[in-house]
Order: structure tokens, then sequence, then C-alpha cells
């Protein structure tokens, strides 16, 4: 049976999906503070630099699917830059971020939350304008089924959309990036959240994840064209773009 990196850890694909969700449910009312406190703030600027990377054909009546969309910090940004007729749906497969999420928009007009698996998306094909997945496919049983089922969704000429962790390749910036990462993240979640194991897994899971080319690689292997990768400070994040043809 396929086994799932659990960061340093293997799990078949039934364990893999209950110990990320559990991941999740421990971190879920605190998520959007600790990623500030994790990140130093960085995060708002990957974010505002990877919504800006979409570039979509056309910018009204736009379809976007926040995929792994969590507590929806990309679908308001994607609201705040697309307004004309935008509609974004966020899917997530844990109720307790799509709480979070629904409890942190006023209004719910264009937007719909859907708790669904990134593995077999309850979505038509060829439906979407846009798919973001913002730090999640590294937490996905199956990838490659993910990437296959982002690019089933997509309309011909949409965009897939991905920013992920990635590993610094200067070695200074490497060395001081795992001494916060492994020497001060936990202690955070432990003082914010209560608990250091999840930062663990997020963390060892970010070392474990594709290299840049590898995962454009598998990109490419699900169908997309024009894929092009951006390193973002140093590398420590990685935004991923192609197109359905
Ligand atoms: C690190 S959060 C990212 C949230 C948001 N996209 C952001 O950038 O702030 C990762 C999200 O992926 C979701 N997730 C993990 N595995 C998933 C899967 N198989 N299908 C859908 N969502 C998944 C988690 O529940 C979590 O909300």
């Amino acid at each position: 049976m396929k086994e799932s990196d659990f960061g340093f850890k293997k799990y078949n694909k039934e364990e893999h999906s209950s110990k990320v969700k559990d991941v999740f449910n421990k971190v879920a009312n605190k998520y959007d503070l600790m990623n500030d406190v994790m990140s130093l703030g960085m995060q708002r600027l990957w974010k505002k630099e990877f919504i800006e990377s979409i570039n979509p054909s056309k910018d009204k009546n736009l379809i976007f699917i926040d995929l792994a969309g969590g507590t929806g910090d990309i679908t308001k940004r994607i609201l705040s830059k697309y307004k004309k007729n935008t509609a974004v749906k966020v899917i997530d497969i844990n109720q307790e971020m799509l709480k979070e999420g629904k409890n942190s928009f006023k209004s719910h007009d264009n937007i719909d939350f859907i708790c669904s698996s990134g593995e077999s998306i309850s979505i038509t094909d060829n439906y979407a304008d846009v798919v973001t997945v913002s730090f999640g496919i590294r937490n996905m049983t199956d990838r490659e089924k993910c990437l296959q089922e982002c690019h089933r969704i997509l309309k011909p000429g949409g965009v897939f959309a991905c920013l992920e962790f990635s590993l610094p390749k200067d070695i200074i910036l490497r060395n001081l990036y795992d001494a916060w990462s492994y020497g001060v993240i936990p202690k955070f979640g432990k003082l914010i959240v209560g608990e250091e194991k999840p930062y663990k897994y997020l963390i060892d899971s970010i070392r474990t994840f594709p290299s840049n080319e590898e995962f454009n690689e598998m990109v490419r292997d699900a169908g997309f064209i024009n894929t092009s990768i951006r390193q973002l400070t140093g590398n420590i994040v990685c935004i991923y773009r192609g197109e359905k043809e």
C-alpha cells in the first residue's frame, strides 16, 4: 500500500489523513495569529505576491476555488483584489478550519465554504477560472491526485497557482532558518496554542516536500502547461503556476 510522508514518518492513506486533520483541529483557533508569529509577518508579503502572480486572462466574473483554504485568508485577499462579480469556493477537509473562516467573514454572499478532500474535489469538470492552493498541498495525502483534480475542475485557459514552503539554498540562510524553525517555532506553539507537536510536524513536512524542480515536474505531469517557479525570500517559499490548455 502506498504510504504518505507525515513529517519524517510514513503512514498509510487513512492514518495520514487523520493525523493531518488532528494537526489542524489543534491549531485552528490560533491559526492566523501563529502564521504571523512563525513567519515574523512575512506571510502577508508572500500572500500579497501570490495573489499578484495569479494573473488570470480576465479580471471580471471570475470563479475561484481556494483549495485547502482553511480560515479563508487567501479568499479575503482574492475578494479584495478581484471585486467585480467574483465568486470563491473555499474548500477544506477540516471543519474546524472552515468554521474559523466562516466566522471571520461579515457577508457570505459570494463565498461558499465546502468541506471536501483535495484528492476528490466535489466540483464539476471545467468549472473554475482559478484554483489557488496556499500552504496546503504539502499536507495532502496524495499530492498527484490533488494536482489532477485541480486540472480537472479548471476551465481551459484556467490558472493553477500554488504557494508553498520551500528550503533556502544559501547555507547561512538555511542555518538561520533551521535554528528559527526547530529552536523557536515549537516554543511559540506551546505558548500560544498550548501544543508543540503540530508545529514540529509542520516544520518537518517542509523538509520532506519535493524540491522546486520536482514539484514543478509533478504540476506538468498533471497536465498543466506554461508552468513556472518563483522563489521568494531566498526560497523560504515558492510560487508555482500553471495553465490548463
Ligand atoms: C496551512 S493551512 C493553509 C490555509 C490557507 N490556505 C492559508 O494559506 O492560510 C493548510 C490547510 O490544508 C487543509 N488540508 C489538509 N489536507 C487536506 C486535504 N487532503 N484536502 C483539503 N484540505 C486539506 C488543512 O485542513 C488546512 O486548513
